[in-house]
């Protein structure tokens, strides 16, 4: 029999992507294989939002070229956002004349026919395709726990720094029916914890009048569950989703919120279509409906003219808001994009040593909320147990470690934090 072994890189969606690549191998009758080495298809199924992504991933193309070398009957495929971009999938056939296959995101549904005619020693480079019915693709999740459900895709909000609405394509929402069911048949198949995923999902608009109906209507299944949702942007984010999620203890109280700057100079040049103030006044209002939310952000640094003030409106903002985890990001020049032809490109170091400071300070913010952490009790789904220590995830996201002697993996617990440990969680079952 066959084997495949995917290589995924990227966000969430790149990951859910992946798990529909490998429904359509299994449908095909092929199994997964534990590396590169023992498969007889690679695929790699990239992202192109920073160069740092495209700079891996073609690093790792130059080992796999050795394993075609060696096993020419190899299949090797490439996929997501990076051929899509401009100019990447003849960069790709020039750089690496040994890639079988070069397929786009919207085209993913085709791989079963991509594979018969690679299996027929044809080469395919297929980037766009209108039809896009990624949502037809069987699936195979990675887990059994917790599962993703696409309800957008694409994005519209072209901030001047980003690729995505570039190789992603104009906002799509799903169909509100077919999101109800997919999710109704994973809550029975005892999925406990739901992550809706879309570039902008506050601006979902498919069948139902705002993202909170459809919200709300994941929350009607029985049993216990959790319906998270990412990725929102700051300007969508309405006070009816954080109603709905004060309403039921069915969604996460947890936000996924990126600032990206703290400075209003360095948010217009960015297109955010939010100031600073607009931001915090929406992370009140969110505090003031769930007052035990968790947020995290994604924060960015060295845009194009920022200068160290704004960078230190940056350290402000986060000062301000607090927040409990901060992905954080060095600016990536992305041709194509505004802000690629902006002046004032920040060196290297000046980015470098703006991140580490920004990490720093979130470092000492994480760890004054971990120590305000001991002491409460938190449902925690327990998402990992071996030999009796275990872990999981609070509904505000927090991670917390306990012992069990029993298996309690995929259960919901109650665990009280009786200390921390280098900012880490250690709990007690209650
Ligand atoms: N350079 C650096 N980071 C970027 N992001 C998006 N585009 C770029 C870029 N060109 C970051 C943003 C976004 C996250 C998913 O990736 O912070 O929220
Ligand atoms: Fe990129 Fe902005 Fe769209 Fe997010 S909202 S995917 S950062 S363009």
């Amino acid at each position: 029999m066959k084997k495949f072994f995917i290589n995924t890189y990227g966000c969430q969606m790149n990951v859910h992507e992946s798990e529909k690549l490998a429904g359509i191998l299994f449908r095909r009758g092929y199994e997964r294989a534990q590396s590169n080495e023992d498969a007889d298809i690679i695929l790699l199924n990239t992202c192109c939002i920073r160069e740092t992504a495209e700079t891996r991933i073609l690093g790792n193309l130059g080992m796999i070229k050795k394993i075609k070398e060696k096993r020419p009957d190899v299949i090797v495929g490439i996929c997501g956002c990076m051929p899509q971009k401009p100019g990447n999938a003849e960069m790709l056939k020039k750089r690496c004349p040994f890639i079988d296959i070069i397929f786009g995101t919207f085209n993913m549904y085709k791989l079963d026919e991509y594979l018969d005619a690679a299996e027929n020693h044809e080469k395919i480079s297929e980037i766009w395709d209108k039809e896009d019915k990624t949502d037809d693709a069987p699936i195979r999740r990675d887990g059994d726990i917790k599962a993703f459900v696409n309800i957008m895709y694409g994005c519209d909000n072209f901030c001047s720094y980003c690729i995505v609405p570039y190789v992603r394509g104009r906002e799509r929402s799903r169909n509100f029916d077919d999101i109800v069911s997919e999710v109704c048949s994973l809550v029975r198949d005892g999925y406990k914890e739901i992550t809706l995923l879309g570039q902008n999902v506050n601006s979902y608009k498919g069948g139902a009048p705002e993202f909170s109906h459809l919200l709300r209507a994941l929350t009607t299944f029985d049993g216990e569950y959790r319906i998270k949702f990412m990725t929102s942007h700051p300007k969508d984010f309405t006070i009816d989703v954080a109603e709905a999620m004060a309403s039921s203890d069915k969604i996460a109280d947890f936000i996924h919120l990126p600032v990206q700057s703290g400075s209003d100079r360095v948010l217009k040049a960015m297109n955010r279509r939010y100031t600073s103030e607009d931001y915090l006044n929406k992370i009140e209002m969110i505090r003031s409906y769930i007052p035990s939310v968790g947020i995290s952000t994604d924060i960015m640094v060295g845009f194009p003219g920022e200068t160290e003030d704004d960078y230190k409106d940056t350290e402000k903002l986060v000062e301000k808001v607090r927040f409990d985890n901060i992905y954080t990001f060095i600016y990536s020049r992305r041709s194509g994009t505004v802000a690629d032809k902006m002046p004032n490109q920040i060196d290297l170091s000046v980015k470098k040593g703006r991140i580490k400071r920004l990490i720093d300070l979130q470092f000492e913010i994480s760890d004054e909320l971990a120590e305000k952490c001991v002491g409460k009790t938190y449902r925690v789904l327990c998402d990992s147990w071996n030999n009796g220590i275990a872990s999981g995830k609070s509904s505000c996201d927090k991670t917390i470690s306990f012992q069990s002697e029993r298996n309690c993996y995929g259960e919901f617990l109650n665990v009280k934090v009786v200390k921390t440990k280098k900012n880490k969680l250690i709990g007690e079952l209650e």
